[in-house]
This record gives C-alpha cells, sequence and structure tokens, in this order.
C-alpha cells in the first residue's frame, strides 16, 4: 500500500483553515471540497494517457486521452458527499457509487445499510471517498464491497487519517493506496482522531 500525505501547501493551508472549532458550516462545507478537489488532482497523477489525432482550427493535431479503466467515485455515506462535489469538479463523467456505513458507536465496528453500485465495476477504478480513516473499519468493509463486486483498482481519498487505522486497512489490503490531506497522531478512546476535525459528519451536514 502506498500512503501519498498531501505536501501542496494550499491543501495544507485549507485543512488548518478547517480545524478551527467555531468553523462555520458553510465554510467547513466549502473547504471539505476545496481538499478533496486537490487530492483528486493528486490521486490522479499516474493515470496513463494515450496519444490521438484529432481535428483542430489549425488542422489534425495529437491530443492526449486517458486510457484504460474508468473512474466510478465511492462516497461512504453520509461524511463522503462533503467531498463528492469536489471530485467531480474534475472527473464530471464519472459514476458514483454508493456504499452506506456506520460505526456502532459501542463496538466502533461498521454496519452496513446501503450498498449500489455502478456497473462493470471490474472496469474501473474506484475512489473512495470519506474525510476521516480512523479505526479503518468502514474502509475495510468498503473496500471488501468493491472486491465483491469485481473492483480491482481502488484508491482511497481522506482528509485526515491515523497511523493505527492505515496500518489496519494496510493489512487487509496491501493492494489499495491511501490519499490523505493530513496523518494526524492518533484516536482517542472514542475513536476520534486527535487532532482531527471533530465529527466531519455532523460539520459537513450541520447537525448537532
Ligand atoms: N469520524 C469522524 O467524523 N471524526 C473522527 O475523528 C473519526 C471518525
Amino acid at each position: 500500500m502506498a500512503v501519498y500525505e498531501a505536501t501542496h501547501p494550499l491543501i495544507k493551508h485549507k485543512l488548518g483553515l478547517m480545524r478551527q472549532h467555531d468553523i462555520s458550516t458553510k465554510e467547513f462545507r466549502e473547504l471539505a471540497s476545496e481538499v478533496a478537489r486537490l487530492l483528486t488532482y493528486e490521486a490522479t497523477k499516474d493515470l496513463e494517457t494515450e496519444a490521438e489525432t484529432i481535428e483542430c482550427w489549425s488542422g489534425p493535431v495529437e491530443v492526449q486521452r486517458i486510457k484504460g479503466k474508468k473512474i466510478t467515485v465511492v462516497p461512504i455515506l453520509r461524511a463522503g458527499l462533503g467531498m463528492m462535489d469536489g471530485v467531480l469538479d474534475l472527473i464530471p463523467s464519472a459514476r458514483v457509487s454508493v456504499v452506506g456505513l456506520y460505526r456502532n458507536e459501542e463496538t466502533l465496528e461498521p454496519v452496513t445499510y446501503y450498498e449500489k453500485m455502478t456497473g462493470s465495476m471490474e472496469d474501473r477504478t474506484a475512489l473512495i471517498l470519506d474525510p476521516m480513516l480512523a479505526t479503518g473499519g468502514s474502509l475495510i468493509a468498503c473496500i471488501d464491497m468493491l472486491k465483491k463486486s469485481g473492483c480491482t483498482s481502488i484508491r482511497g481519498l481522506f482528509l485526515v487519517a491515523v497511523p493505527e487505522g492505515i496500518e489496519k486497512v494496510e493489512a487487509a489490503h496491501p493492494d489499495v493506496d491511501i490519499y490523505v490531506a493530513s496523518v494526524d497522531e492518533r484516536l482517542n478512546e472514542n475513536g476520534y482522531i486527535l487532532p482531527g476535525l471533530g465529527d466531519a459528519g455532523d460539520k459537513i451536514f450541520g447537525t448537532k
């Protein structure tokens, strides 16, 4: 598993703004989308292209087109939806596969309540979206579901992760790459990331 922690100043700056305790729903939501857009840029840097000749105003010209598998974006409900628009800004024709998982607050284990994959998953690269990679349980469950549906090319985009979550996912799915704005310190006793962002779903949806 490769873990790419962002080094881009814009990502660091925007994530710093997101950590402010009194941030508004509007600002948090906008920043989640902006950071997701920048992470998409990083996570698609190695996509292969192929040459194609098209008719340009000045005559035939060779251009580059992305080749290989099409992309499906996989937001994990509900917080992953907060990153979806940012990703689709850059990949507007991507299909969306939705996975609904929540965390049992006592056991911290993921519970699946929704799954709707787009077609031909074996021909697609999946970009999983979830703001927080905490215990890793939800991500492992989501990857299990994607692999079961035939998908063999899987990447995950996160705003914040912790080393213990990354290690757990790596042990279960070493073939999946992770793109994250920041790898933070650790989990607290309730499974929240420190220093983290707090409850990302609540902040994106303005609940609580
Ligand atoms: N989910 C969140 O929203 N925040 C955390 O810190 C961990 C999981």
